[in-house]
């Protein structure tokens, strides 16, 4: 059964390890930098958790990240990441991450934006099932691959009721 909560700086060595195999070609972030993403006031990071182990442990397979940018009454958010351990995919998890992301910017009614590789199929349509379109192309945006991103945005909720 999964089980999702807010990670915390005791799984940052378990993301970046999930990080390393998802985005080995594309500077993945070391644990270091999970470590200062955790702790920034203005990111919201939250794992699922699967509990397989033999003494019913849990394991951490999935991430995924906001950051909140501009004015209290007035912010924004990026994805920062999102991931789901390859052996765990196409199940619902990653689903179940991008729901925590876009509630929480829905909660506070601001407008989303994220970059993916225009190659990577999964993600992109995963983005914009959630309302998520294309703003722009931006060439050579990952390294060292050399791929291009898509820049997406998702309008604030009060803006796709209206
Ligand atoms: C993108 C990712 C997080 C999706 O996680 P997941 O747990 O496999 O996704 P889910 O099973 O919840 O499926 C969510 C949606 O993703 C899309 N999707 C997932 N796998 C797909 C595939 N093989 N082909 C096409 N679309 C796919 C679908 O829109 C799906 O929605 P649906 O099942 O309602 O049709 C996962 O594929 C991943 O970790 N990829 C590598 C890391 C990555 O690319 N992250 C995004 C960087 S911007």
């Amino acid at each position: 059964m999964m089980r999702m909560r807010e990670l915390t700086l005791s799984d940052a060595t378990r993301v970046a390890e999930i990080e390393q195999e998802l985005f080995a070609g594309d500077n993945p972030w070391s644990r270091d930098v999970f470590v200062a993403e955790f702790a920034q006031p203005y990111t919201f990071y939250v794992g699922a958790f699967e509990g397989d182990g033999p003494d019913g442990e849990e394991t951490l397979v999935g991430y995924a990240g906001l950051a909140m940018l501009g004015p209290r009454d007035d912010p924004e958010f990026e994805v920062h990441t999102i991931g789901v351990d390859p052996a765990f995919q196409g199940r619902g998890i990653g689903r179940a991450l991008m729901d925590q992301l876009v509630h929480a910017a829905d909660m506070l009614d601001g407008p989303m934006f994220l970059e993916v590789r225009t190659d990577n199929a999964p993600a992109v349509g995963m983005y914009k099932s959630y309302g998520f379109f294309e703003l722009a192309v931006r060439k050579n945006y990952y390294q060292p691959s050399g791929a291009d991103a898509y820049s997406m945005m998702r309008h604030r909720r009060s803006e796709r009721e209206t």
